[in-house]
């Protein structure tokens, strides 16, 4: 049977799928759909058809998942962020493991692979250090702050509550929308490429108490500066950073080229595991604080270095990682593009008095193929690269360096498995063991820690 755009069908919805998207079959055509929960009858719009699947939005729930429960969100219907809330957590756990699973056996061919239930985070709400909102010109011109309604870029709702950062982080955006209306400048609207107001970074240190805020705008001077600052020092007592970064790209993002320092420190600090970091505004930071200390005593655990082993940390941001098994290795070198993150991670390693890691600027792939020299030494290798994974000269690189062993952080189970496969291909590497970690409850996002040891070559 053809199916055409708006028609409405009945689903039954069997599991989740990579994206967090429920899955049933009518007719023999796989239907993804949106917000579809395991176990449940849904009568669905249909929004996109394909040879081979079609997606579908619910327009009504017929009969409800027994893993259904109340959401707690007033923003549920417009937010593209909790697509899980309403999927009791346990659930969620189960999903997430079965997310790996599928990734491991489909996408990278691995059979009989025991995978861990998912490691449950120890806080399901509030659990974020940091978030970033965007600016929209709303219909009568003035500035809607919120967050983006799913699958658009450009579309953004004012946001009242949202339960995954703070109390705080949902007052600062309603005195930042404020003050955005009252400076009578409009939002950044990104197909004109005009308008002032962009973005509103907000980050907390949970361990310290420390907060900083960061408004990303287009150039120009910010007319109520005064105002600004003084509002939000004011109406936030926890404010240690109130910074300014210009970004007069197109690029949609919340990072600018020049970085105005508005009030406090350009950083925040925060504590794992009785370390201190201290991050800048644009540096990569795991952002369930909590949990992330979880995962990196797990990748300690496995990792277990001896006091003589040299280590590499590829795509080490701000140097956790590297920090963590300072302590246990001879050297750490550590690896990462982004140059603020690399200067964070060398006043990191001597905030705490750690002399035996060092840091290197640049792609992980050019180190390969610079630095092969100093990469042999290493006998262990963490890799935590971004959601795309390995590039392929860097698994290639891997194969010809073929470390005892290997410790792969991903939060992308699709690229994971990918990688593991052509790691493993030949028998180069073993699959030892995988631990799935939640990083973002009501989200279909997991981490994944996996193992790989060298095999003695034929
Ligand atoms: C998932 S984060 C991991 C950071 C760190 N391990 C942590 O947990 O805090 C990935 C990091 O890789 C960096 N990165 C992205 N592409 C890179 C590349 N080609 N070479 C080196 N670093 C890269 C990013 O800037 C980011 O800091």
């Amino acid at each position: 049977m053809r199916y055409r755009r708006g028609q409405e069908i009945d689903v039954e919805v069997e599991r989740v799928a990579i994206e967090g998207r429920g899955v049933g079959r009518v007719d023999g055509i796989v239907v993804f759909v949106d917000k579809g929960l395991p176990g449940e009858r849904v009568r669905a719009r249909v929004s996109r058809v394909k040879r081979s699947f079609v997606h579908a939005r619910v327009v009504e729930v017929v009969r409800p998942s027994p893993l259904r429960i109340p959401g707690r969100c007033v923003h549920l219907p417009l937010c593209g962020g909790c697509t899980w809330q309403e999927l009791d957590y346990e659930a969620q756990l189960d999903a997430k493991t079965g997310l790996v699973q599928e990734a491991l056996e489909r996408l990278g061919g691995f059979r009989g692979i025991e995978i861990p239930r998912a490691l449950a985070s120890p806080e399901r709400f509030f659990y974020r250090n940091k978030m970033e909102f965007s600016f929209f010109a709303g219909s009568d011109g003035e500035p809607v702050l919120g967050l983006h309604t799913p699958g658009t870029f450009d579309r953004v709702f004012d946001l009242e509550a949202c339960h995954l950062m703070s109390e705080s982080s949902n007052a600062i955006v309603a005195r930042v929308r404020d003050l955005a209306r009252r400076s009578g400048l409009a939002a950044y609207h990104s197909r004109r490429h005009e308008g002032f107001w962009r973005y509103l970074v907000v980050r907390e240190g949970k361990n310290t108490g420390q907060t900083m805020v960061n408004l990303v705008t287009n150039a120009g001077p910010l007319p109520n500066r005064g105002e600004v600052v003084d509002t939000l020092k004011r109406e936030v007592p926890a404010l240690t950073s109130l910074l300014r970064n210009i970004n007069t790209r197109r690029a949609t993002i919340a990072v600018g080229e020049e970085q105005e320092l508005l009030y406090g420190a350009a950083e925040i600090d925060e504590i794992l595991a009785g370390l201190r970091f201290r991050i800048s505004a644009n540096s990569f930071f795991q952002p369930n604080p909590r949990q992330a200390e979880r995962l990196f005593e797990l990748v300690c655990d496995w990792a277990d270095p001896s006091g003589g082993d040299e280590i590499l940390d590829l795509y080490a941001g701000t140097g956790v990682i590297s920090l963590f098994l300072a302590r246990r290795a001879r050297r750490v070198t550590g690896i990462e593009l982004a140059r603020s993150a690399v200067a964070d991670a060398e006043r990191n390693a001597q905030l705490n008095g750690v002399d035996n890691c060092r840091f290197l600027a640049g792609e992980v792939r050019d180190f390969f193929k610079r630095r092969a020299a100093e990469a042999r030494v290493a006998r262990l290798v963490i890799a935590d690269p971004p959601r795309a994974g390995l590039h392929a000269d860097v698994v290639r690189a891997l194969r010809l360096l073929r470390p005892v062993r290997i410790l792969y952080v991903s939060c992308n189970p699709s690229t994971l498995a990918r990688d593991l496969q052509l790691l493993c291909r030949d028998d180069f590497f073993r699959l030892r063991r995988v631990q799935p970690v939640d990083m973002f409850p009501h989200t279909y996002h997991v981490e994944t820690v996996a193992e790989l040891v060298a095999q003695s070559p034929s």
